[in-house]
């Protein structure tokens, strides 16, 4: 894992922006997997800037999302549909039937988690999966004890994962969706490249677990060691609990002197 810690979440945007540009200027039918929550949301701003300003073109880009709830209407103001078409599918110019994310209904959920696989299969696989981090240390929506080998699925979501989300639906735990459709972790080990983002003190402790401790179920993110190729952009508060803080600062300072020779 490369671990890339910056003073400030504008930052990791920025730099987290400019790896996907590089992609997709070599590899104009780019597959980007992408993350809802609040992580992302200055990439995709950094994005949508780069299309408007400097003409960068996702007309030929294909977009498989992470994860939906189930059981809300795609309309619904928290849907991850609605997320994604006012963050990012409404300011650029990726087309409709390219931008795949997984459906908000239970309804023949296993023939549609398997197509849902087939389709990213189809294009070749995911280039870039970009990931945030729960608290409890989950991506996408693979709570504690999801296999590491698991594929999308239909999952139920852990009490901690529901208090988290409560302040996006006015505070009242009952009103969040209990089950969610998400890629599974057997999904996300095959991309090519993972983009994890972490801002604050409150993923501090997931983000030292996933990174410096044990590979297990009772933490999701701790299979990405295993992954060959991510990338890991922190701010300093989310780094607060790592041990080896010099040392991926260092690296990363010489992996910069090594580019600009
Ligand atoms: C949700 C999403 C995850 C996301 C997490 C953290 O649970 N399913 O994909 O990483 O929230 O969100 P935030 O970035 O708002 O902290």
């Amino acid at each position: 894992m490369e671990v890339i810690i910056q003073p400030s979440h504008h930052q990791l945007a920025v730099i987290a922006s400019e790896i996907i540009r590089d992609a997709l200027l070599k590899k104009l039918n780019l597959v980007l997997g992408l993350a809802t929550g609040s992580t992302p949301i200055g990439l995709y701003k950094a994005l949508v800037r780069m299309h408007k300003e400097d003409g960068l073109d996702f007309s030929r880009v294909t977009t498989f999302n992470l994860d939906e709830y189930v059981n809300i209407p795609r309309e619904h103001p928290q849907s991850y549909h609605t997320f994604m078409a006012k963050h990012f599918f409404d300011h650029v110019n990726i087309s409709v039937e390219n931008q795949h994310i997984p459906q908000n209904t239970a309804e023949n959920h296993e023939t549609f988690c398997a197509r849902y696989e087939e389709a990213i299969e189809r294009v070749g696989g995911i280039d870039i999966q970009v990931l945030g981090i729960g608290t409890d240390g989950h991506i996408g929506f693979n709570e504690v004890g999801s296999s590491l080998a698991s594929r999308t699925r239909i999952v139920t979501l852990t009490e901690s994962t529901l208090v988290a989300n409560a302040i996006h639906f006015g505070g009242d735990v009952s009103t969040v969706p209990e089950m969610a459709i998400t890629m599974g972790i057997g999904t996300i080990m095959k991309v090519k490249q993972c983009l994890l983002l972490a801002c604050g003190t409150s993923k501090s402790e997931a983000i030292a677990k996933a990174i410096e401790g044990p590979i297990t179920v009772m933490m999701p993110a701790s299979a990405l060691q295993m992954h060959p190729n991510t990338v890991v952009l922190i701010d300093e508060a989310a780094a607060s609990n790592l041990k080896e803080v010099e040392y991926y600062k260092r690296s990363y300072a010489n992996k910069l002197k090594l580019e600009s020779q």
